[in-house]
């Protein structure tokens, strides 16, 4: 309570002090709640307190655990701009009232429509795609076409994937129920289930680590972490990497999954204007280049340079549902998963 009623009154003085004209004081901060964690985004901010004087404080945790402590918080929350690593939990927090729309020509400009809220609470920022990662010396990518050909009886014991609940899962399963309607989805749940290497476990890295073991042909993974272990430190992993093919479904028909790294501005944002700025900053050329180049995303600017690893995979066909679906469709998703056994 403190520190927010407080505030204005120091902005009010720090405004007669600098003459408002931008210069850092204690008082010009956002405070950011961030389930991302990579070093370039230090970077990112670093730049921003550069080019406007405005502090970035980061509090990281997951997004679920960033969530409830806005819940707790309530109207005292110091938090001004929340990011998470999907569009699902982005609209869990503006379901439960944890952000407030935004209106900006230039947010509107650079995130395609598709990948941010038609009303204005969260932005996309970056793209990953749900891409499958094949043994090169094993299977050919004409054998490959979409995610629903998985169930195929040919893949039996050869298919590793994550557990159902891990979100990128749950956004996926999201997509295919928009496309294929529930029966559909749960059969195609059904049969990959069926068609497990092993019982799901480890993250996305660990999946595609597996397939260049032989513990199985092809993974569903995100495409950033086949472009880290491309250009990994150690030579190892780099190695193990160039083995593993990477593959866009369903470029026949409705696209490949993709999710967002996003943005939204808290309810009781006390730095609101900072905390648009900083959003509209992350969406600037300049953050997008740096995002592009730095853990393999796609930026959701146009006209962007990919980093060398994406560009060499080339372009691809998105499935272009709106995000905000996959929300709309996530408890629907966790429950086909129950029924299906894919723990
Ligand atoms: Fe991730």
């Amino acid at each position: 309570m403190r520190t927010a009623t407080l505030a204005p009154t120091l902005a009010l003085l720090a405004l007669f002090v600098v003459g408002g004209c931008g210069v850092g004081t204690d008082t010009d901060v956002v405070n950011v709640y961030s389930h991302r964690h990579y070093d370039t985004d230090q970077q990112l901010f670093d730049t921003f307190t550069e080019e406007t004087g405005i502090q970035v404080r980061v509090v990281s945790a997951s997004a679920d655990e960033l969530i409830t402590r806005l819940e707790r918080e309530g109207a005292r929350s110091p938090a001004d701009l929340l990011i998470t690593v999907d569009a699902g939990r982005l609209h869990r927090a503006k379901e439960r009232e944890l952000l407030q729309p935004v209106e900006s020509p230039e947010l509107e400009e650079a995130v395609p429509p598709n990948l941010r809220d038609p009303e204005g609470y969260w932005f996309g920022l970056t793209t990953r795609a749900r891409i499958l990662a094949y043994a090169r010396d094993r299977v050919s990518p004409d054998e490959l076409s979409t995610y629903e050909e998985l169930t195929d009886p040919r893949w039996e014991g050869r298919i590793l994937v994550r557990s159902s609940e891990n979100i990128y899962n749950v956004s996926l399963m999201a997509s295919l129920v928009a496309a294929l309607g529930p029966e559909g989805a749960e059969e195609w749940a059904a049969g990959v289930v069926e068609n497990f290497a092993r019982p799901p476990q480890g993250n996305d890295t660990d999946q595609i680590r597996d397939v260049a073991a032989g513990v199985g042909d092809v993974a569903i993974v995100n495409s950033y972490y086949v472009g880290r272990l491309l250009n990994a430190e150690d030579e190892a992993s780099r190695e193990l990497a160039r083995g593993v093919g990477v593959f866009f479904p369903n470029q026949d028909d409705r696209g490949t999954h993709i999710n967002v790294s996003g943005a939204g501005i808290t309810a009781h944002a006390p730095n609101r204007e900072h905390a648009i700025r900083l959003l509209e900053f992350l969406v600037s050329e300049e953050a997008q280049r740096l995002f592009a180049q730095a853990n393999y995303e796609y930026p959701v600017r146009d006209g962007i340079p990919w980093a060398p690893s994406l560009a060499e995979w080339g372009e691809f066909r998105a499935d272009e549902l709106n995000l905000a679906r996959l929300g709309e469709l996530n408890n629907e998703s966790v429950r086909i998963f129950d029924r299906v056994g894919w723990p």
